[in-house]
């Protein structure tokens, strides 16, 4: 294990359990229709790969990236919008794949974003939920794994961009960031 981190939260089968019933939860939802899956970048790269190559439904891959918490472990209350998707969501069914959901508040935003561009459905999807942290009034309608008020990496997820590539989902020692 990498020895900025205190502990292994969810391992590579856990990880690889949950998508497939998330995978699942969505195949049930959009059978015989063709979802938009946004891609909210870059943390959830890894778990959108994974959850897209799981999912039987026809869907149409598309890519959001918006201003997240560059350094600090603390998020701004606002997003802004790095580089937009490519389709045009207007009648169309939207899952969001989000990495994690912590103060709600990009969550808020990008439901909100959709729907005012007339997106027919939304529907969020994350991997984890920091429910204790929440700001907004707002939930995934599925989430994989809901856990306390801890820092964490892998599997997408970074610290000042760094431990994205960790296979697994970890705790980050309070040492590093604080
Ligand atoms: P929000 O506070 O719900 O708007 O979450 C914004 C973003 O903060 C998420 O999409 C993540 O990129 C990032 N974030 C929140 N909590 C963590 C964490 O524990 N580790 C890494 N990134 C996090
Ligand atoms: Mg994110």
């Amino acid at each position: 294990m990498n020895g900025d981190l205190q502990k292994i939260l969810f391992d590579e089968q856990e990880i690889k359990n949950e998508i497939g019933r998330a995978a699942a939860w969505l195949d049930e939802r959009f059978n015989g229709k063709n979802p938009v899956a946004v891609c909210v970048l870059k943390g959830a790269a890894m778990f959108f790969c994974d959850l897209v190559r799981a999912v039987k439904t026809d869907v149409q891959l598309d890519f959001i990236t918006v201003s997240s918490y560059g350094s600090s472990t603390e998020s701004s209350g606002k997003i802004n919008i790095l580089s937009d998707l490519s389709a045009d969501v207007k009648g169309r069914d939207v899952i969001l794949v989000e990495d994690i959901v912590d103060s709600g508040n990009t969550l808020f935003a990008l439901q909100n974003l959709f729907l005012k561009r007339g997106a027919k459905s939304f529907t969020s999807v994350t991997l984890l939920d920091k429910p204790s942290r929440r700001k907004t009034d707002v939930c995934a309608d599925y989430s994989c794994f809901e856990i306390g008020d801890e820092f964490i990496v892998g599997y997408g997820l970074d610290y000042a961009q760094k431990y994205r590539n960790l296979p697994y989902i970890a705790v980050l020692k309070r040492e590093i960031y604080t």
